[in-house]
């Protein structure tokens, strides 16, 4: 696969179906829960999903697509092209605050993340990695993370962490808390792990991903030196819903070890 013209294609792909979203803005979005009351879903994001599958159908016929609407293929293992794609990462936010929301794509070979894109829709941010070719925040080639530690660091997660769980220590987290700099939530995991790349927060962790959530940023995050893993410290998982870490080397294995404690 030629990486530097699936590049440039994904990247004007990418901003055609960022401007279409942005448009949304101008008429009535169709809301509807999915799961539960609190998990959206709108008329953009199945069609973000289908304007990309479209397009990969059309040029890449044998490559498949594991998108979070359900309207790509039927994913039971890693073989072949991917493309793992989540339209719209932060349907809460896309909902209620029209910001901190992103497209989040990595097109993986044989389990392997070739190429990462976390576009932030409303700033016109695009994040992205190439294996082996760095990571960038638009033009701007990103360094490798710094050496930190969990007293200096900024972790990313959400409230939740706090409701007592059937699974995991919550004086532990509580004491991570505690322990850190601060914390931020920000409401898309895929901004999150752009964030962790360019060196904004230090972790972002989450008890529940899905492969498209996670996908995209993967690739960028490993460029920058990040570690990305299960909270089992397994490679992370692409095929199904898992825990997730990802977090700068210096403190990823002390979150695991004294802070992420299953019961
Ligand atoms: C969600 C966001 C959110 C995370 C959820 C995801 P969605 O994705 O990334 O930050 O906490 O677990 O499902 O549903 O808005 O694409
Ligand atoms: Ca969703
Ligand atoms: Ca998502
Ligand atoms: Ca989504």
């Amino acid at each position: 696969m030629d990486l530097h013209a699936m590049d440039s294609y994904i990247k004007s792909l990418i901003k055609e179906a960022g401007h279409q979203i942005r448009n949304s803005f101008l008429s009535d979005i169709t809301i509807e829960s999915k799961s539960n009351a609190n998990d959206l879903v709108t008329n953009m994001d199945k069609e973000i999903e289908q304007f990309f599958i479209g397009r990969i159908r059309r040029d890449f016929p044998k490559h498949k697509v594991f998108g979070e609407e359900g309207f790509g293929d039927d994913i039971q293992s890693t073989d072949g092209v991917i493309w793992l794609l989540d339209p719209i990462d932060g349907t809460m936010n896309f909902v209620h605050q029209k910001r901190n929301f992103a497209i989040s794509l990595g097109i993986y070979v044989d389990g392997i993340g070739k190429l990462g894109y976390i576009y932030d829709v409303v700033n016109d941010d695009l994040y992205h990695g190439v294996e082996n070719g760095g990571a960038y925040f638009n033009d701007e080639k990103l360094k490798p993370l710094l050496k930190t530690n969990i007293a200096e660091s900024i972790i990313a997660m959400n409230a939740t962490w706090a409701i007592p769980n059937r699974y995991l220590d919550n004086d532990a987290i509580i004491q991570l808390i505690r322990d850190v700099r601060g914390t931020r939530s920000y409401g898309s995991a895929a901004l999150e792990l752009a964030y962790l790349a360019s060196g904004r927060v230090d972790a972002y962790m989450s008890m529940r991903l899905s492969p498209w959530d996670i996908a995209g940023g993967m690739v960028i995050a490993k460029e920058v030196g990040a570690v990305t893993t299960s909270f089992k410290n397994d490679p992370a998982n692409l095929l199904k819903q898992d825990t997730f870490i990802a977090a700068n080397p210096s403190i990823h294995q002390e979150l695991l070890e004294k802070y992420i404690k299953f019961k």
